[in-house]
């Protein structure tokens, strides 16, 4: 379970500042696959980074089960986040000089497991999104879609319980597109994953449970009911 009260955060100081979220409010059971929605600039990212410990906010509480994470510096958060989360980005965010299943197994090794468990994990990984036979490919020989794949194969390593993907289909075209949304659905039905997938694509809205929206820092609907 989600629970986020009053999140708010601004970037930047007097005229130059913006206020990228306002008193968020949100619930999001385990095992849900929901979408967010909004138009630019709303503060989709940011709110994102934030539960996903990439970004500290200004005030607000977070919860990821029964963790008070905004009562947590960055060193416990950054062990969470390695344990139970993985990122999806729209650029995929993969390092060029390392082959898939390095890249795959990355966050497995920053979380301290051996290199040759990380590699049998990332391995098992590659199988799952269906590009076993790439792992020693490096990211410039792969297309587009491969590489959001190796991305979900390094999210997915760790066996986490909550995947956030931001935009993940943006640079892709339809096909591929709704390939990468089947895969993070597989992983939501069959290991019971709690998926969160910002997007701006309401035929990928549509194939989730929920659909949170956003506007100017706000969650305007979909927001899960009072808390
Ligand atoms: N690092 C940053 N520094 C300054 N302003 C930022 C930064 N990141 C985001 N913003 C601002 O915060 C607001 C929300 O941005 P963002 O979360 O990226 O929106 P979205 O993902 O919905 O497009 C925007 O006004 C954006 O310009
Ligand atoms: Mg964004």
């Amino acid at each position: 379970m989600i629970k986020v009260k009053g999140l708010s955060k601004t970037y930047g100081k007097g005229e130059a500042a913006a206020r990228a979220l306002r008193d968020v409010e949100l619930m999001i059971s385990k095992g849900e696959m929901v979408s967010i929605t909004g138009p630019s600039g709303c503060g989709k990212t940011t709110l994102l980074h934030i539960l996903a410990g990439i970004e500290s906010s200004d005030s607000g509480e977070i919860w990821i089960g029964n963790a008070p994470i905004h009562k947590w510096d960055d060193k416990q958060i950054a062990k969470l986040r390695l344990a139970k989360m993985g990122f999806v980005f729209q650029s995929y965010h993969l390092v060029p000089v390392l082959n898939a299943w390095e890249n795959t197994a990355l966050p497995l090794i920053a979380a301290g497991i051996s290199a040759n468990k990380a590699r049998t994990r990332a391995l098992e990984a590659l199988r799952e999104v269906g590009l076993e036979e790439k792992a020693n490919s490096y990211p410039s020989k792969l297309s587009g879609g491969q590489n959001q794949r190796v991305a979900i194969a390094r999210a997915i390593a760790g066996k986490p319980d909550i995947i956030w993907a931001d935009e993940p289909t943006g640079a892709l075209d339809t096909d591929t597109a709704e390939q990468i949304i089947g895969m993070l659905e597989m992983l939501n039905r069959h290991h019971g994953t709690t998926v969160v997938i910002v997007t701006h694509d309401p035929r990928i809205a549509d194939r989730t449970s929920r659909t949170i929206r956003m506007q100017n820092g706000r969650v305007i609907q979909g927001g899960g009911g009072p808390l």
